[in-house]
C-alpha cells in the first residue's frame, strides 16, 4: 500500500519544507500533476518541476499527465519513474505505452469517472499501474465519486483471473473516510491532495495510514 502526497496542494512557499515533512513521515512516493490547460482546465507544472524534483530528492516521482497528445511530451519525463497517460488524451494510447516502457519506466493508463474499465482492456497486460479517477481531472478537492468503487473492484477481479501485475491507484478527494471505499474495492496507491496537506500534515497521514493498516496483514 503506498500515500502519494499530490504536489499539487503543497504550499509553493514552504515546499522544501513540506517534502522534509514528507520524507520524515516515511512517505517515498510523491504525485506530480501535470496540466496543459487543453486537456484540463487549469494549468499546472512540467518538466523542469519534475528535473528539479530528481536531483533535490529521492522521491519517486508519479507523474499524472493531464495533456492533450501525450506522446509527444513523454520523451521530456526521462527523470520521472511512473508515467501516467490519460485514456481519453491520445488516439495512439498504445503508442504512449511503447514510449514509456521504452524508456525504462513504469506505464499508467488513467480512466476519467465516465470511461468504462473495458476501454483499457487491451492494454491491461503491458501496464504497471492503472489510475481509477475518482474525481473530474484537472481541480483539487471535488467530491468523491463513489460509483467508480465499481471499476476498481472490476480491475480487481481481471487481475486475479488473468494473473496481471498492475497496481491500482486512486486520485481525488482521497481522505480518511474515501480511502476506506478504495482499499475495500482493491486499491492498493492512494494519491491525496487538499487532505494531506491542509492542517498538520502528519496527523494526516497517521490518519490515512491507520486505515490502510486495518486491510494490511
Ligand atoms: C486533480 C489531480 C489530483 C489532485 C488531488 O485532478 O489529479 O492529483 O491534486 O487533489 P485532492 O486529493 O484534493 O482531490
Ligand atoms: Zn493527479
Amino acid at each position: 500500500m503506498i500515500i502519494l502526497p499530490s504536489l499539487l496542494n503543497a504550499n509553493t512557499y514552504n515546499i522544501k519544507e513540506q517534502l522534509q515533512i514528507l520524507k520524515d513521515k516515511g512517505i517515498d512516493h510523491l504525485h506530480v500533476d501535470v496540466m496543459d490547460g487543453q486537456f484540463v482546465p487549469s494549468q499546472a507544472f512540467g518538466p523542469n518541476t519534475v528535473n528539479d524534483l530528481k536531483n533535490m530528492t529521492d522521491f519517486k516521482l508519479d507523474i499524472h499527465l493531464m495533456i492533450e497528445n501525450p506522446e509527444k511530451h513523454i520523451p521530456l519525463y526521462k527523470n520521472a519513474d511512473i508515467i501516467t497517460v490519460h485514456y481519453e488524451s491520445t488516439r495512439h494510447l498504445y503508442r504512449a505505452i511503447q514510449l514509456i516502457k521504452n524508456m525504462g519506466l513504469k506505464a499508467c493508463v488513467a480512466i476519467n469517472p465516465a470511461t468504462s474499465v473495458s476501454m483499457i482492456e487491451e492494454v491491461l497486460p503491458m501496464l504497471d499501474q492503472v489510475l481509477v479517477m475518482t474525481i473530474n481531472p484537472g481541480v483539487p478537492g471535488e467530491k468523491f465519486i463513489a460509483q467508480t468503487m465499481t471499476k476498481i473492484e472490476k480491475l480487481d477481479q481481471l487481475k486475479k483471473e488473468k494473473n496481471y501485475h498492475f497496481n491500482i491507484e486512486v486520485d481525488g478527494n482521497v481522505n480518511k473516510d474515501t480511502i476506506n471505499e478504495c482499499l475495500k474495492a482493491g486499491a492498493n496507491m492512494f494519491v491525496s491532495g487538499s487532505y494531506i496537506f491542509n492542517g498538520s500534515i502528519p496527523d494526516n497521514i497517521d490518519s490515512l495510514l491507520e486505515e490502510v493498516k486495518k486491510y494490511e496483514y
